[in-house]
């Protein structure tokens, strides 16, 4: 079969900053795809971004840099998906007695990690957000079937007044993300008031999760080629919560 956008076509290769630097003299790496959902933004590509995935998705990169690379670019997510939340004016005296007019964030937020992987963005969220609550939802997927099976779900009693930061490194054919997004409108959450935050998606998972929860956005980090007879993202970096946790 010819490549094609479904099954994998490769992604742009561009060359990498710095931007002082003449096109000639960038080193040339593989970027994001773009996509045509509205609902998704993607991190910018900059050399530190493509530094800090190339390190993750090395298959030789051991288990406690895998962590450390990992959270710097779980919190360059929760940094932008900051930016997707409401605010309202705030004015605000500053030591020398002039006023300064600014904003503060409107509404309160939750985090929800799908576990296991999700459970790693945790601490990126608890850095910039210090004492935010966080739910619980274990969903697996099923090993030969690639369904997700909902086990367990455990979330603040208010969710419904919340907005939602919704975290799981991988999307994959979106079955997880899709069935975690079902749990969370289950319990009053609107579509929109979620924000799905990603390291790595598929274009197959991006187009499933646009076409059931449009309204969700997605904040992430890179759309990778496609997924494999497995649908494990290619080239992606294999199982995220084993490199994670127990590898
Ligand atoms: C992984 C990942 C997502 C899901 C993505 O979890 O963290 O939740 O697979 O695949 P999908 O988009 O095809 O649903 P997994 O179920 O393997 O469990 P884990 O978090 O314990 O590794
Ligand atoms: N889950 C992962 O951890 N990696 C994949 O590539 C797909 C699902």
């Amino acid at each position: 079969m010819a490549p094609n956008e479904s099954n994998g076509c490769p992604s742009p290769a561009i060359g990498v900053g710095p931007s002082y630097r003449p096109e000639a003299e960038k080193p040339t790496a593989t970027v994001s795809r773009k996509v045509d959902q509205s609902n998704v933004h993607i991190l910018p590509q900059t050399p530190q971004l493509i530094a800090l995935l190339t390190m993750i998705r090395d298959k030789d990169t051991q288990r406690a840099d895998f962590i450390f690379y990992s959270n710097r670019i779980i919190r360059l997510l929760v940094e932008e998906g900051l930016n997707h939340l409401p605010v309202v004016p705030h004015t605000v005296t500053s030591p020398v007695g002039k006023d300064y007019t600014g904003v503060k964030f409107e509404g309160k937020i939750c985090g929800v990690s799908i576990m296991r992987a999700g459970e790693s963005m945790e601490q990126g969220l608890r850095e910039c957000c210090r004492s935010v609550r966080i739910g619980k939802i274990l969903i697996q997927r099923n090993e030969e079937t690639s369904l997700p099976k909902l086990f367990y779900e455990k979330l603040p009693a208010d969710i419904k007044d919340r907005w939602v930061l919704l975290l799981d490194p991988m999307l994959a054919t979106g079955g997880s993300a899709i069935m975690a997004v079902e749990v969370l409108k289950n319990k009053g959450v609107p579509e929109d008031r979620i924000l799905f935050l990603n390291l790595i998606a598929s274009p197959e998972g991006i187009k499933n999760f646009a076409e059931k929860v449009p309204k969700v956005r997605v904040i992430t980090a890179f759309v990778d080629q496609g997924l494999d007879d497995k649908n494990y993202i290619v080239p992606g970096l294999g199982d995220f919560g084993d490199r994670f946790y127990t590898l």
